[in-house]
């Protein structure tokens, strides 16, 4: 039987709640969802494109039909490298639409054999974006329930000095530990 194959493109710098609540429903309707993340070297990005595959597939290893990939270039010709004949995009409110729209039509006007298909995240992400959660995380504020654990505490890694430290003094005294414990093991 014929696989639908759509891919997922974005910068998912950092990957939040919204974008898995949007990757749930997509595995949901396609056979198979490729998560692609833009490998874009005109932005300076928070985390680098290593760090998002890592952290989306550990978000995503549960579900057998998504997997995780990097491109560049052109979103269409990408979508003909793995078969792809659907582009899954998110729309929150009517502000994504005028872009989205364009983007579609673009993408269509490109390669008119691939079809985008939107689809809207859970209400209670309606206002959440990469770009904000980058911002409230950088100021110090609270990210927690917008964005999955694991990247909660990989924006405390990368942003705060303090916490990097705590760490780095935790995995040096257990290191120490371990050397004491190495050293009384051989004298008994
Ligand atoms: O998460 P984002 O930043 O909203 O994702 C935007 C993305 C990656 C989907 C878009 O910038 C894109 O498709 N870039 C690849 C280059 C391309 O195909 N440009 C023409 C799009 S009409």
């Amino acid at each position: 039987m014929h696989k639908v194959i759509a891919i997922y493109p974005g910068s998912f710098d950092p990957p939040t709640n919204g974008h898995l609540d949007l990757i749930d429903r997509g595995s949901k309707i396609f056979d198979e969802l490729v998560v692609a993340i833009l490998r874009n070297p005109d932005k300076a990005p928070l985390f680098n494109v290593s760090e998002r595959a890592a952290m989306l597939e550990a978000l995503t290893g549960h579900y057998n039909n998504v997997r995780v990939d990097t491109f560049d270039g052109l979103t269409v010709d990408y979508a003909v490298t793995v078969g792809a004949s659907c582009v899954l995009r998110g729309i929150r409110a009517l502000t994504d639409y005028e872009y989205e729209l364009q983007m579609a039509l673009m993408n269509r006007k490109l390669r008119p054999e691939l079809e985008t298909v939107f689809m809207m995240p859970a209400e209670k992400y309606s206002y959440l974006s990469s770009r904000l959660v980058r911002e409230v995380a950088q100021l110090g504020g609270s990210v927690k329930g917008l964005v999955p654990e694991l990247v909660e505490q990989n924006l405390k890694g990368k942003l705060d000095p303090a916490y990097k430290l705590s760490e780095f003094a935790e995995s040096e005294s257990q290191k120490s530990e371990a050397r004491k414990s190495r050293g009384r093991r051989k004298k008994s």
